[in-house]
C-alpha cells in the first residue's frame, strides 16, 4: 500500500540531488535490466516522442521520479545511435506551467525545418476540480531539454469527458494537412478518437470530429495512445482500449491492440479490414509507440511499455518500476502485424553457451528450431526441475501457451497467469530474449510475441526442454547504462 500524500507524489522535480538516494537504491536491485530502457528512479510508463533525427534515435518516457506510483509525470529523454545501446540524457519536459501543473502526459514528435517538435498532453488541475487536458507543444533544443510554446495549441473539447489525451501528430501528404489524434471518451463513456486539423504544425488547429471506425462504436470505455501507421502498404490503427474483456486476461481491463484497414482523412473514417488483434500475447505490454519518421520509410519500429497501468510489480518496494520493450520492426503478413526484434540486437551476442549445463545466464538470446510437433520448455526452474515459467505447444490444436503461475514471485494474478494464442502455422521457431526481470518470446519469425516481466529468485535459474531440432544460447553484453543523469 502506498501511503504517500498527494503533495509528495505530485512534486515537480527541481533539485536533481533529491533523487540520488532513490537512484542508488534502484540501481542496486537484482532486477535492474541490462538491455532494456528503465527509469533512473521511480516509475516509467509510456514511451513518448519516438523519432529518428540527424542520425540519432530520440525516445522519451513518462516518468514519475519519486517512486513506483503514478504521481506527477515528466518526460525523460534517452538517445541511441543504433536503437540498441541507449544513453540517459536527462529530464526533458517538466510540469511547471499553468497548463501542465498536474502532469506532462504522453505524446509524439515531429521533425520540421530541421527541428524536433514535441506534442504532449498537459494536465491542469485546481484543487479537487476535474482535471483539464491541454494539447501542448515544445521544441527540443540542442541541450536535450524542451522549450515550451507559451500557451497550449488547444484545450479540451466540451463535447467529450475530461479524458482527452496522448496527441499523435500526423502529416498527410494527400490532403496536405497536419492532424492530431487524441484518445478520448464520449459523454456516454465510450472509447473513441478525436481529430484536430491544421495547415501548420504549430498553429491554426481546429476540431475536425470523431474518427468513425465502423463496428467499434462500443468497444471499451476509453481509448488511450492512438496512432495510425502506414505499414507494408496498409493503414494500421494502433490503440489501447480500456474496459474490453479479453480471453485469458482475468479482470485485466487495459489492452493494447490494432486493427488493419483503410484510413480516409477526408471523411475521417477508418474502415477495418478485419478484427481487433492483440499486439502482444504476454502479460505486460501497453502504450506502443512507433517511430514517426525514418530515413527508410518502408520501415516502422515499435517499442512499448513493459507494464500495465494497474500493474503492481515486485520492485515497487524498491522505489522503481517499469521498463520498455526491445525495439521491433513491423511488417504485415496475412493480415497480421508481424513483429521482429531489430537485426542490430545480434551485435550484443557474446560467445555461445553450451546448452548442456541447463543453467540460464541472466541476460541471453535463445534461438530454438522445433519440429512441427508438441513442445515443452521451462525457463527459470529450480535445480530439481520444479517451478519456472512454462512455454507449451500443442500441435494438434496449434495452441502455444505461456504460464507464469509457478514462479516464486507471483504478481498481478487477477489479470490471469496463463496466456494462449492459436498459431496460423505449426510452431517451428522461437527467439527468446531474457533480461534480469523480463522475457520476450518471438514465435515463428514474428507471427506472435509474448512479452512479460518476470522476477526470478536466486534459485530460479535453470531450464529444460523437450526434444527440438536445435538450440543456441548467447549471453548478451549490456546495452543500457545506469548513469544518474537528470
Ligand atoms: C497510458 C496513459 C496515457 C497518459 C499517460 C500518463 O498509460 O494513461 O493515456 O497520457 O499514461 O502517464
Amino acid at each position: 500500500m502506498n501511503t504517500r500524500s498527494n503533495d509528495e507524489k505530485f512534486r515537480t522535480l527541481t533539485k536533481p540531488d533529491e533523487l540520488l538516494a532513490l537512484h542508488e537504491k534502484a540501481s542496486s536491485s537484482v532486477y535492474r535490466q541490462s538491455i532494456h530502457i528503465q527509469p533512473v528512479s521511480g516509475l516509467l510508463n509510456d514511451p513518448n516522442g519516438f523519432i529518428y533525427f540527424n542520425d540519432t534515435w530520440h525516445l522519451f518516457y513518462q516518468w514519475c521520479p519519486w517512486g513506483a506510483f503514478h504521481g506527477l509525470k515528466h518526460w525523460y529523454h534517452v538517445t541511441s545511435e543504433d536503437l540498441i545501446t541507449w544513453k540517459n540524457e536527462g529530464l526533458c519536459i517538466r510540469p511547471d506551467t499553468y497548463f501542465d501543473n498536474k502532469g506532462v502526459f504522453s505524446g509524439t514528435a515531429l521533425p520540421y525545418n530541421d527541428q524536433v517538435y514535441l506534442y504532449y498532453t498537459g494536465i491542469h488541475r485546481e484543487g479537487n476540480r476535474k482535471p483539464k487536458p491541454y494539447t501542448c507543444m515544445a521544441r527540443l533544443s540542442e541541450n536535450g531539454r524542451a522549450r515550451k510554446f507559451s500557451g497550449p495549441l488547444f484545450g479540451p473539447s466540451p463535447d467529450y469527458t475530461e479524458n482527452q489525451r496522448d496527441p499523435k501528430i500526423i502529416y498527410d501528404a494527400r490532403t496536405r494537412k497536419y492532424y492530431i489524434l487524441l484518445g478520448a471518451q464520449t459523454k456516454d463513456k465510450k472509447g473513441c478518437i478525436i481529430f484536430y486539423e491544421s495547415d501548420n504544425q504549430n498553429s491554426g488547429w481546429k476540431f475536425r470530429g470523431q474518427l468513425k471506425v465502423p463496428g467499434f462504436e462500443d468497444f471499451g470505455y476509453m481509448w488511450e495512445c492512438p496512432s495510425i501507421e502506414r505499414i507494408s502498404g496498409h493503414d494500421v490503427l494502433i490503440f489501447c482500449p480500456q474496459g474490453v474483456h479479453l480471453e485469458g486476461h482475468g479482470e485485466g481491463k487495459n489492452h493494447s491492440g490494432y486493427i488493419i484497414g483503410t484510413m480516409d482523412y477526408g471523411t475521417l473514417t477508418f474502415t477495418p479490414d478485419g478484427a481487433f488483434h492483440e499486439l502482444d500475447f504476454g502479460f505486460d505490454s501497453y502504450a506502443a509507440q512507433c517511430v514517426s519518421n525514418l530515413n527508410d520509410p518502408s520501415k516502422t519500429i515499435l517499442m512499448s511499455w513493459m507494464g500495465l497501468p494497474d500493474g503492481k510489480y515486485p520492485t515497487d518496494k524498491e522505489g522503481w518500476s517499469g521498463c520498455l520493450t526491445l525495439p521491433r520492426e513491423l511488417t504485415i503478413r496475412h493480415r497480421r502485424l508481424i513483429q521482429r526484434p531489430v537485426a542490430g540486437l545480434r551485435k550484443l551476442r557474446k560467445d555461445t553457451i553450451s546448452p548442456g549445463f541447463g543453467m540460464l545466464p541472466s541476460v541471453a538470446e535463445i534461438n530454438i528450431s522445433i519440429y512441427p510437433k508438441d513442445f515443452d520448455m521451462q525457463l527459470f526452474s529450480k535445480a530439481d526441475g520444479t517451478g519456472g515459467f512454462d512455454i507449451r505447444y500443442n500441435s494438434s490444436t496449434r495452441e502455444i501457451t505461456i504460464d507464469r503461475s509457478k514462479m516464486d514471485n507471483r504478481f498481478d494474478k487477477d489479470f490471469g497467469e496463463v496466456r494462449t494464442r492459436i498459431l496460423d502455422n505449426e510452431l517451428t521457431q522461437l527467439v527468446i530474449y531474457i533480461d534480469h526481470s523480463s522475457i520476450e518470446i518471438f514465435v515463428n519469425n514474428g507471427d506472435a510475441v509474448f512479452t512479460s516481466r518476470l522476477f526470478p529468485t536466486e534459485a530460479e535459474r535453470y531450464y529444460q526442454l523437450s526434444e527440438c531440432t536445435s538450440i543456441s544460447i548467447w549471453e548478451m553484453s549490456p546495452a543500457v547504462t545506469d548513469d544518474f543523469i537528470i
